[in-house]
């Protein structure tokens, strides 16, 4: 299993101590003045608090869109800060950016076209030729970033994009700096390319990722679909076998990388007192030692369309609806983190979830006992972690998801082994988490069904089910994630773009 240490070993040994660049939209820590006061944030979402432990271990760069309202007061004049604040151990660079702008590459393209595009969850992409030229434009002046933070000299740069925001980034790279080594992350699915022959510009943004030495997601069905999409669209060689791309001389290999969560630093706190605290304080918080409440699920989601809230809800009610003994005797907490609220979709998501909040609690409310409680706004993760250590039961019903590290860091803080988890088969999560119960969340029939069978469930099937869950995410930390990603580029010889016959045989087992 690898750790911080042996992750900055591999640094230094086989990146022969490379500059570590890494960039994306969304930026680990945010600064905002309110009330005068400023403050420090971290974001909601997967890849901040993935790749945070790996920036530590690195001592790197990380290239982000500054968002905070007091970002460029605090950073210097080049927009960098040293960060964590609290124990610095790498760089942050803020790219400030105007917000027109912005608000077209990131509402516009990247989460009005490529997130709706990419996930196949019934919302429609919307394909503006004004955003397609900022999300250009963006993507040029991070390409001036990253270019200039690796310098001129001849020490090599490791280039770490993530996301779908930066599709053309890879290839403005190679085209300026061949010497560059530059691996990008697709945090979200890849549609099979039936569906990707909506998107308008589809050479440019396939060419711009053909940049990469190495493209890297979560499942090898997303990774097969993006070589089929290649396939139809590109003049180049794609092998299937050996999962690469040849173009214009350059190889792309393409890779499946499930990621996870700091699996140890997870378990350490929720074995902490502060996560004790944290627990008494829902306990309280809930009224749960004078409600009667014996069962108390969770769910904990950025408001978003792919999330599946409203389905879980009513999944919900046609449990109290099938089961009148559990009325009054479960209570769920949803958690929704307010985002993208510059996109008319999230509008209405929110307004779908308050209503649907507002109907199932009016249909079964008795007594000062409410079937849901929800929060919109975002809690720590030591809050979380609290949380889930309550919880009997923990929800996750995406209707498609690339991962979904809710689902993991649920199994991590139940340290007991117990409680139970809901998963959406649509998840990257569950083709980890076998022993999770399965459900469609489209047939909200299966998701109540699942609640009725985690309210009843023993002990020693809980026991059972979660320490293999829990087996399976110590074993792939997200140590082991960037570790897998980095030997993967060092095995591919970057300065003459010939595959060695380890790679062949890595690809050949795939
Ligand atoms: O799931 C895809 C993703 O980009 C994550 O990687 C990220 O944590 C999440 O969406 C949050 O998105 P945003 O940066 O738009 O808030």
């Amino acid at each position: 299993m690898s750790t911080p240490a042996t992750l900055r070993e591999l640094i230094n040994t086989d990146l022969r101590g490379a500059k570590f660049i890494a960039v994306s939209n969304r930026e680990p820590y945010v600064h905002s003045r309110v009330d005068g006061e400023i403050t420090c944030s971290r974001p909601a979402g997967g890849l901040t608090a993935a790749m945070d432990p790996i920036m530590r271990a690195s001592g790197g760069v990380w290239i982000a869109h500054g968002s905070g309202s007091a970002d460029a007061e605090t950073a210097d004049a080049s927009g960098r800060i040293a960060v964590p604040p609290e124990k610095p151990s790498y760089t942050l660079r803020r790219i400030l950016i105007d917000d027109k702008l912005h608000q077209e590459f990131y509402n516009g393209l990247a989460n009005g076209g490529l997130w709706p595009l990419c996930h196949i969850a019934f919302t429609r992409p919307i394909f503006r030729p004004r955003d397609w030229e900022s999300y250009k434009r963006v993507n040029q002046i991070f390409a001036d970033a990253v270019l200039e933070e690796a310098g001129d000299g001849p020490e090599p740069a490791f280039v770490f994009i993530q996301d779908y925001h930066f599709a053309l980034l890879p290839r403005m790279l190679k085209d300026r700096n061949p010497r560059l080594i530059v691996a990008q992350f697709w945090h979200i699915p890849w549609p099979n390319r039936e569906a990707f022959r909506a998107f308008p510009w589809k050479e440019e943004l396939l060419d711009g990722l053909l940049g990469n030495d190495l493209l890297g997601f979560h499942l090898r069905y997303h990774c097969t679909n993006f070589l089929e999409t290649v396939d139809r669209n590109l003049e180049c060689l794609v092998n299937p076998e050996q999962f690469n791309v040849v173009r214009n001389g350059g190889t792309t290999l393409v890779r499946p990388f499930p990621i996870s969560i700091d699996y140890d630093a997870h378990q350490a706190i929720a074995s902490s007192e502060v996560a004790e605290k944290e627990t008494a304080w829902w306990r309280e918080q809930l009224n749960l030692q004078n409600s009667g409440v014996g069962f108390l699920g969770v769910g904990i989601d950025r408001i978003d369309y792919t999330k599946g809230i409203p389905d879980r809800l009513l999944g919900l009610d046609l449990f109290l609806e099938q089961n009148p003994e559990y009325r009054s005797k479960v209570q769920f907490v949803q958690i929704g983190v307010p985002s993208r609220v510059g996109i008319g979709e999230y509008q209405a998501l929110n307004a779908e979830i308050d209503e649907t909040v507002e109907y199932v609690n009016k249909r079964w409310s008795t007594n000062g006992w409410s079937p849901i409680v929800f929060y919109r706004r975002s809690f720590n993760l030591n809050q979380l972690i609290g949380l889930h250590k309550l919880a009997h039961f923990c929800v996750v019903t995406s209707l498609h998801d690339g991962m979904n590290l809710v689902a993991k860091e649920y199994v991590a803080s139940r340290l007991d082994n117990t409680g139970v988890l809901i998963l959406s088969r649509f998840t990257g999560s569950a083709r980890e988490l076998h022993d999770a119960l399965l459900v469609n969340p489209f047939a909200i029939g299966e998701i109540a069904e699942a609640i009725a069978t985690a309210v009843r469930m023993s002990h020693a099937e809980q026991n059972h089910r979660m320490l293999n869950m829990r087996r399976s995410g110590a074993e792939h930390n997200i140590y082991d994630w960037a570790t897998k990603i980095l030997t993967t580029l060092f095995r591919f010889n970057r300065w003459t773009h010939e595959i060695d016959d380890d790679t062949e045989e890595e690809a050949e087992s795939l």
